[in-house]
């Protein structure tokens, strides 16, 4: 194996460790470990793809100085070392509906990397997600949902959700987050970046629908006025 497969290799088992010793925070992180050991990944070849930077390489790096929490700095220094290695993109609302709404926050910066699916670059998969996803500070993820089954790891120090209401709750580092299909959840970002893993279950390619909520313009506009005055 050369070395980046095994960087890319320590960091997908340290995220597997985690949810291994997290197993009953939700009914989500079950259905994924046993997902994920249907793969008998040990057995499996991995990838050897190009590498693929960010234009958001600060956020990247900020995000991962962020992960301060004792119990993730195994998955922190594991994705240190395999940053470079990865695969980063974009979504350019190629996951939503043509002419979905998704917000100039989300569209300024989301990036996220897959290091098990279909364009995996750790193990390929034709109908699972693991990998990492970010947004910059001060963004709404507006209120959505897909029927993909999610399971979100929070990395960043706080992170805001709601699930289909209008109040939002602060999730902490370490906390585990699960979205049954179709169920509506949004994610607000404050002084941190976000930083997560996730993972789709399966029906990897069904697009996601955004969600109308009366507040997104409010909340939007007062992280503008902060973008601005950074
Ligand atoms: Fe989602």
């Amino acid at each position: 194996m050369i070395e980046k497969q095994a960087r890319i290799q320590a960091l997908i088992q340290s995220i597997i460790r985690y949810l291994e010793a997290h197993r009953s925070a939700n009914p989500g992180v079950g259905l994924t470990l046993d997902k994920l050991a249907a793969m008998s990944l040990p057995e499996q070849p991995l990838v050897d793809v190009p590498p693929q930077g960010t234009r958001h390489e600060a956020v990247l790096q900020d995000a991962i100085a962020c992960v301060t929490a004792p119990e993730l700095q195994e998955i922190a220094t594991c994705l240190s070392a395999a940053k470079d290695d990865l695969v980063w993109r974009e979504d350019n609302a190629q996951y939503y509906a043509p002419g979905a709404d998704l917000g100039e926050g989300y569209k300024r910066c989301n990036f996220h990397t897959l290091l098990i699916g279909p364009d995996g670059c750790g193990y390929q998969q034709a109908d699972f997600n693991l990998g990492f996803f970010m947004l910059d500070r001060h963004t709404l993820y507006r209120d959505h949902n897909h029927a993909a089954p999610e399971l979100y790891l929070n990395l960043s120090p706080k992170s805001s959700w709601r699930f289909n209401l209008p109040q939002w709750e602060g999730y902490p580092a370490g906390s585990l987050i699960w979205n049954p299909a179709y169920a509506p959840h949004a994610t607000r970002v404050d002084e941190h970046p976000f930083i997560s893993v996730f993972a789709w279950l399966e029906k990897v390619k069904s697009p996601c629908n955004v969600i109308q909520f009366d507040d997104w313009a409010e909340i939007e506009q007062a992280f503008a006025k902060n973008t601005r005055i950074k």
